[in-house]
């Protein structure tokens, strides 16, 4: 039976790392869709464009239109495509990240991603990570968790990931970004970070990513058997 896996939270929760666990062991593809605002984000950087507010209209919303049109994003592999070249090692600093946040509050850039997301979901079992997914990508998924850890925790994880990148940046530095990120991406209008209704919350402070991937895997493997 094919079946959704959601997974929401803030940044840092272990998201993505527990998500690719849980689909190596179910055995169903994984979907980042963080890295889709990402590389959509790395094209607004290079192509220098402004963003307007949200819901703005005018010159600003039109350049960010034709550019939306213009761009092809797909996630295959484990690896994210724009325009068709493989940036998966350009999406992980921190002013693409930023960038990603700003533009993830934008209607017009939510509506293209969440198109491409759903289409994943038709056509496979998935399991998705995001802000959005259990509320608003997959609001029928059977499956919602919602990942979290108290802000000092996950500042301490998104560091050390982003020291294996070759980036070293103070401890404060990733704190202050991820508590700003984060209050951006819970308070925006549209498809804000929410628990979804009927998400179980796991909070990973003191837990492995294999524990809390084996939480969910369990929970799955329960609800497809019935047991
Ligand atoms: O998960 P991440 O840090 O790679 O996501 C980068 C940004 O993308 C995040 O700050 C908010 C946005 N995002 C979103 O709005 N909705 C999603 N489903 C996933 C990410």
């Amino acid at each position: 039976m094919k079946y959704i896996v959601a997974v929401d939270g803030p940044s840092g929760a272990g998201k993505s790392t527990v998500s690719k666990l849980v689909a190596e062991k179910l055995g169903i593809a994984y979907l980042d869709t963080g890295a889709m605002y990402r590389a959509l984000a790395l094209k607004i950087v290079n192509e220098k464009t402004d963003l307007p507010a949200p819901f703005e209209k005018g010159e600003k919303a039109g350049k960010l239109e034709a550019l939306l049109a213009d761009t092809e994003i797909e996630e295959r592999d484990g690896r994210i495509f724009l325009d068709g070249r493989d940036v998966s090692g350009y999406i992980r600093m921190p002013e693409v990240a930023m960038i990603a946040s700003a533009s993830s509050a934008l209607p017009e850039v939510r509506a293209k991603l969440v198109a491409i997301q759903r289409k994943h979901g038709e056509r496979w079992s998935v399991i998705a990570d995001g802000r959005d997914i259990g509320s608003n990508v997959f609001p029928g998924a059977k499956y919602k968790f919602y990942l979290t850890a108290s802000p000092e925790e996950r500042a301490r994880r998104r560091r050390l990931e982003l020291k294996e990148k070759g980036l070293d940046i103070p401890f404060e530095k990733v704190l202050s970004d991820i508590n700003e990120r984060d209050y951006a991406d819970a308070n925006r209008k549209v498809n804000p970070l929410t628990v979804a209704e009927g998400a179980e919350m796991l909070v990973t402070d003191g837990i492995s990513a294999e524990q809390a991937a084996d939480f969910i895997a369990e929970k799955v493997r329960a609800g497809e058997t019935g047991s």
